[in-house]
C-alpha cells in the first residue's frame, strides 16, 4: 500500500527519498512523489506511474536538505497526476504525504470548498494540507495538532512547512511510522525496509503519537503536545536482507532462503529432554496451557490458510478444538469473546489492519491473544499478550514464501508445547521433534527439483483457469497453492476440497481446465486416488503433489514427489511445490514477480 520516506541532514533529500521510495515499491502504489525545502521554498513533483518516471521528470536542480516523498496506491479518485501526494495548500506552503483514509473526508472537502478554498485533488489528504495552513497554532506541530483534531480515519503522515523549514512534523494512528537516527542526519518512513541503507537504529511512533523530526534528532508527543520521551532503539537486522543479491526477483529469493528461515524459527525452542518446545514469549505457564478449552487463529490471505493449517496441529497435537478465521470478518459479527479460549494472530508484516483490530477487538473484550509475527516491533506484535517472532528475515516479495514457512513451523512448536502440558506422549513428541529437524533439509530436497517444477508451471499457465484441490490437511495447502498462482500468474485459480467437487465444482472439469491435486500418504489416499479418476474420466489434466510410493493406479497424472514428514507436518512440505508453479508460471508469462497488479505487501487499511 502507500509509501512514506523522508530525509533531513545535510544531505540533498531528493535522491535519498527517491532511493527509498523504491524500495518500497514492493508494497505496490500507483503514483509516487516528493516534496523538497531548499533555498527557494517548497518544490514538489509528482505523478501516476513509477518512481522511476518520477525521477526522469524532476527538473535537474530539485535542491533541498529537506524532503519527503510518497507511494500512492489509490483509494479516493483515480491515479492521476493531481491525485499524487504530496498534497499542498493554495500557498504552496504545506506539504503533506499521508497513509491510511479519512472517513469524514467528504464533510471536511465540502467545509473547505464552502469557506472558498480550491481543492485541485479528488483526495481525502488534500484536506489536511489546507487544515494545517489553515490552523493559528504559532508551531508547525500546533497546526498538524490542529489539523488532526479535526480528522477521523486513519493515517501516518509526514508534514512539511515553509515556514519551519529545519523539521517534519509526522504522526501515527493506524497506519505504521518509523523515526531512523543517522549521524546528524534522520529519517522517516513507514517501512523499515526504506531506511535499513541508512539507519537500523529506530523508533516506532505509537497510534496516537507525532514526533518533531530534525537534522539533529527528534522528540515525540501525544496529539495534546505532551512529550512522550520515546527512545530508538537499535535492531538487529542484516540490511542484506532486504537486497535481492543474485537472484531474479526477491520472490525467487525468498523461496530458496526456507530452509534457513525453517532453521531459525526452530533454533533454541526445542526442548528434546522433555520432547517439547519452548516458547517462552508467549508467557504461559503450565497451569493456564491446561486452562485453555479452544485455541481460536485468526489471520488474512494466506497468514489464514496457513493459520488453518496451524489450528489443524493444535487439534490434533493437543486434542484442543481449535479453528481459524479471516481476520477480517471477525470483528464484524460481533465475536463471543471466551476467557478459556488462546486467540492466536499470524502475520508477517504485523502490520494488516484487519488483523491488528482483530486483536484489539478480543483485547477490548478481556480475551488473551499471542502473535505469531515475523517483523519485530510491528503493531501486531506490540498490540498481543505475548508472541512468537519467526525470524524469517525481510520478506519484500508481495507473494509471500518464507514467512508463511516459518509460520506452520511456529505452530508446530505451539501445538507441540500445548500438546506435551496435556495428552501427547513423550515418543510422539520425540516423533515430532525428529521431523522437525529434518524439515529444513526436506525443504532443500524440494528446492532441488525447481527445474521439473518449472516444466509443469509452464503447461499449467497456458489454462485460463484452475483448480486446486486436497482434504482435511490437504485443503489449506491446496489453498495457499490457488492463492499464489492466482496473485501472479493472473489465472483463475480456485481451491476446494476434493470432497465437494461432486457438489458442484466437477461441472467445471474439461481438458483445458487443468486440477492440482494434493495426495498426501495418509488416511484419505485412497478416496483421494478415486476422485482423482473422476477428474480424469471428464478428461481434466491433473498435476498430483504427493508422496513417493502413493499408487495413483493408471490415473494420467504429472506426478510431482515431495518427501514425507510425519503426517502432521507433511502440510508445509507440501506447500513448497506450489509455490515454485506460481512462481515459473509468473515468470513465462513475463508479469512483474514481486509486484502483481493491484495487490501491496501490507494492507495497512480496511
Ligand atoms: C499472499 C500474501 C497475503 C498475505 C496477507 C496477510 O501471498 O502475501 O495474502 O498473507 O495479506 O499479510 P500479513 O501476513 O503481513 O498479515
Amino acid at each position: 500500500m502507500c509509501g512514506i520516506v523522508g530525509y533531513v541532514g545535510a544531505q540533498q533529500a531528493a535522491p535519498i527519498v527517491l532511493e527509498g521510495l523504491v524500495r518500497l515499491e514492493h508494497r505496490g502504489y500507483d503514483s509516487a512523489g516528493l516534496a523538497v525545502l531548499g533555498g527557494s521554498g517548497l518544490r514538489v513533483g509528482k505523478r501516476a506511474g513509477r518512481v522511476r518516471d518520477l525521477a526522469e521528470a524532476l527538473p535537474k536542480r530539485f535542491s533541498g536538505r529537506l524532503g519527503v516523498g510518497h507511494t500512492r496506491w489509490a483509494t479516493h479518485g483515480p491515479a492521476t497526476d493531481a491525485n499524487a501526494h504530496p498534497h499542498t495548500d493554495t500557498a504552496g506552503l504545506v506539504a503533506v504525504v499521508h497513509n491510511g483514509i479519512l472517513d469524514n473526508a467528504s464533510a471536511l472537502r465540502a467545509a473547505l470548498t464552502d469557506a472558498g478554498v480550491e481543492l485541485v485533488s479528488d483526495t481525502d489528504t488534500e484536506v489536511l494540507a489546507h487544515l494545517v495552513e489553515r490552523s493559528g497554532a504559532d508551531t508547525l506541530e500546533g497546526k498538524v495538532s490542529d489539523a488532526l483534531a479535526a480528522v477521523e480515519g486513519t493515517y501516518g503522515l509526514a508534514v512539511v512547512h515553509a515556514d519551519f523549514p529545519d523539521r517534519i512534523v509526522v504522526a501515527r494512528h493506524g497506519s505504521p511510522l518509523i523515526v531512523g537516527v543517522g549521524e546528524r542526519e534522520m529519517f522517516v518512513a513507514s517501512d523499515l525496509a526504506a531506511l535499513v541503507r541508512h539507519t537500523t537504529t529506530v523508533a516506532h511512533l505509537e497510534d496516537g503519537e507525532l514526533a518533531t523530526v530534525t537534522a539533529t534528532g527528534f522528540t515525540t508527543m501525544r496529539r495534546d503536545l505532551t512529550t512522550t520521551h520515546r527512545e530508538a532503539a537499535t535492531l538487529d537486522i542484516d540490511p542484506a536482507g532486504y537486497e535481492a543479491g543474485e537472484h531474479a526477483s526477491y520472490m525467487r529469493k525468498e523461496i530458496a532462503e526456507q530452509p534457513e528461515s525453517a532453521e531459525r524459527v526452530l533454533r533454541g525452542r526445542i526442548d528434546e529432554r522433555f520432547a517439547t518446545a519452548h516458547l517462552g514469549g508467549l508467557g504461559l505457564d503450565p497451569r493456564e496451557t491446561r486452562g485453555i478449552s479452544r485455541v481460536k487463529v485468526l489471520g488474512c490471505g494466506s497468514a489464514y490458510y496457513v493459520g488453518q493449517m496451524g489450528a489443524a496441529l493444535v487439534e490434533e497435537l493437543a486434542r484442543i478444538p481449535a479453528d481459524a478465521e479471516a481476520a477480517s470478518e471477525f470483528r464484524y459479527r460481533d465475536p463471543v469473546i471466551e476467557p478459556d479460549t488462546l486467540y492466536v494472530a499470524v502475520s508477517q508484516s504485523g502490520e494488516t489492519v484487519d488483523t491488528l483490530l482483530a486483536v484489539q477487538e478480543i483485547r477490548r473484550k478481556g480475551g488473551r491473544v499471542v502473535g505469531l509475527v515475523n517483523v519485530v516491533g510491528s503493531a501486531v506484535a506490540r498490540e498481543c499478550d505475548g508472541g512468537v517472532y519467526l525470524h524469517a528475515g525481510p520478506e519484500v516479495a508481495v507473494a509471500s514464501t518464507k514467512a508463511l514457512t516459518t509460520m506452520f513451523l511456529g505452530f508446530a512448536l505451539l501445538a507441540l508445547q500445548l500438546g506435551r502440558v496435556r495428552d501427547l506422549s513423550i515418543a510422539d513428541g520425540r516423533r515430532l521433534i525428529a521431523g522437525l529437524q529434518r524439515i529444513p533439509d526436506q525443504v532443500r530436497e524440494i528446492l532441488a527439483q525447481e527445474d521439473e517444477y518449472a516444466e509443469v508451471a509452464r503447461q499449467l499457465a497456458t489454462a485460463e483457469s484452475l483448480f486446486f484441490v486436497g482434504r482435511v490437511r490437504g485443503f489449506p495447502v491446496a489453498r495457499e497453492g490457488a492463492q499464489k498462482f492466482k496473485e501472479i500468474s493472473y489465472r483463475h485459480a480456485e481451491a476446494y476440497q476434493t470432497s465437494e467437487l461432486k457438489h458442484g465444482p466437477l461441472a467445471l472439469v474439461e481438458p483445458s481446465v487443468p486440477t492440482v491435486a494434493i495426495v498426501p500418504d495418509d488416511e484419505l489416499v485412497d478416496r483421494n486416488v478415486a476422485a482423482l479418476h473422476e477428474i480424469a474420466a471428464r478428461g481434466g489434466p491433473l498435476v498430483v503433489v504427493t508422496h513417493p510410493g502413493v499408487d495413483l493406479g493408471d490415473v494420467p497424472a504429472t506426478r510431482l514427489d515431495v518427501p514425507r514428514s510425519e503426517r502432521e507436518l507433511d502440510p508445509v512440505l507440501l506447500t513448497i511445490p506450489l509455490q515454485l508453479l506460481a512462481y515459473h508460471a509468473a515468470l513465462h508469462l513475463g508479469h512483474d514477480i514481486d509486484k502483481p497488479r493491484n495487490l501491496a505487501k501490507s494492507v495497512t487499511v480496511e
